[in-house]
């Protein structure tokens, strides 16, 4: 039996989609543990281009099954959508979500708006896709679960003492209009008509795909940094995105878990707010974003550039417990005469080599550089490490020395064969 994790090591969008439809390919089962629509995974294979809220990546390909976990939050809505695309395209993997999943509901998205333009100049920059709110009443368990679609009377009484509370929240905290129930009573037929087939068990399916020796992905959303306990707080998401996520936002013991695998950008991005140490400016983040197309796959904002940071890299691969690494977007620096990678930090004069929790120790952090020949050759869809130059294989060669962890993976495109498999997993 074989089960690897997934996550994203830094703060989300490292590709970490090419990696699971890579990986899925001899995947039998690929769940997701947590996140809702917030995240966005681009996947490229012979059925097209895709951009994926909250389907796992294998059901690009045939005879997988798909698990969307009870760690995640669902939008009926934007999952619908996402089920008729797959269905247009004929993606084949096999689609179950949990029936422990909570339902983003529409009041969700409304809070989550209001409570951001109430922060102000202090908002966290979330995605306005009503997570932190989900997450909030799963919490302070006032939920609504997949499950509890399919009873119709019982789901009505929980919406309606629900509404009464947001409403007054909505209306006298935030100023805004109140939501109307019966608009939500009008939908509930139908989504369950549309989603009901795929409420399942997932933890059942997990464990006996367990027991029967089978190969199985738990794919990660968001990235590390935005784990809600170890995170960048409070400029995080709402849930466990590290490796422990896929414990919980499964139903999974931890010694089940064969390896863990982290995936980094050969740089670094973040979209919101929030500290980033090794953030840059002007021409040479422009000239990333451009080249590397950095921009949401959610929300379309441009994202926030900045060099490779080993530090936050080694504080990643800590509280993953990481064995192996996969570095993406190799190709974006084809395009540079130098690369600085972050190895130290700095704060108010003095050295620390720790990733501080702290918002305001982060925010004023002077990152330590050191400096890297580019190569001067294009890496882009360059399927072997035979086939890139000294100093490229030198960069590599480097980062994997100052994490620590040995580099299994190298991406240098988009598409399924821009693939550089330096240790078979
Ligand atoms: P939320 O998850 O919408 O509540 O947003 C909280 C923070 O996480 C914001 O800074 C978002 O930009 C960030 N975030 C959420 N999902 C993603 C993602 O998939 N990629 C990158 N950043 C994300």
């Amino acid at each position: 039996m074989t089960i690897n994790t997934i996550i994203g090591g830094q703060w989300g969008d490292e590709g970490k989609g090419k990696i699971i439809d890579h990986l899925a390919k001899k995947a039998d089962v690929i769940a997701r543990y947590s996140g809702g629509n917030n995240a966005g995974h681009t996947i490229e294979n012979d059925h097209g281009k895709f951009a994926l809220h909250l389907v796992p990546c294998g059901v690009g390909w045939e005879g997988t099954k798909n698990l969307i976990g009870s760690g995640t939050v669902i939008d009926p809505n934007v999952l619908i959508k996402e089920l008729e695309l797959i269905k247009e395209n004929n993606l084949p993997g096999e689609i179950f979500i949990s029936e422990k999943a909570h339902l983003i509901m529409p009041y969700h998205i409304k809070l989550d708006q209001a409570e951001e333009n109430y922060r102000g100049n202090k908002a966290v920059g979330t995605t306005g896709r009503g997570i932190g709110p989900a997450y909030s009443d799963k919490i302070s368990r006032n939920g609504i679960r997949m499950g509890d679609l399919s009873n119709l009377q019982s789901l009505k009484i929980k919406i309606s003492e629900n509404l009464k509370i947001k409403n007054k929240i909505l209306k006298e905290i935030y100023g805004e209009e109140e939501i109307s129930e019966a608009d939500i009573f009008d939908k509930l037929d139908g989504w369950y008509k549309k989603l009901g087939k795929y409420i399942s068990n997932t933890e059942k399916i997990i464990h006996e795909n367990i027991k029967k020796d089978k190969f199985i992905l738990l794919e990660g959303a968001q990235g590390a940094l935005l784990d809600i306990d170890h995170g960048t707080y409070p400029f995080v998401t709402s849930s466990n995105s590290i490796s422990g996520g896929s414990l919980t936002g499964l139903g999974i013991g931890a010694k089940e878990i064969n390896k863990v695998l982290g995936v980094f950008k050969a740089f670094c991005t973040r979209v919101g707010e929030g500290p980033f140490p090794t953030e840059i400016f002007g021409e040479e983040a422009e000239k990333i974003r451009e080249i590397a197309g950095e921009f949401g796959t959610t929300t379309g904002r441009p994202r926030r550039i900045g060099w490779f940071d080993a530090i936050a890299a080694k504080y990643s691969a800590q509280i993953n417990g990481l064995d192996s690494i996969v570095i993406t977007k190799l190709d974006i620096l084809d395009h540079f005469e130098k690369i600085k990678v972050c190895t130290g930090y700095k704060h108010r004069g003095k050295e620390i080599d720790f990733f501080p929790s702290d918002e305001i120790v982060l925010s004023e952090i002077e990152p330590i550089y050191e400096e890297f020949n580019g190569w001067n050759e294009s890496t882009y869809n360059v399927d072997s490490i035979e086939k890139i130059n000294s100093n490229a294989k030198e960069f590599i060669k480097n980062l994997e020395k100052i994490i620590g962890i040995p580099i299994d993976i190298i991406s240098t495109g988009p598409s399924r064969k821009a693939t550089i498999i330096v240790n078979q997993i």
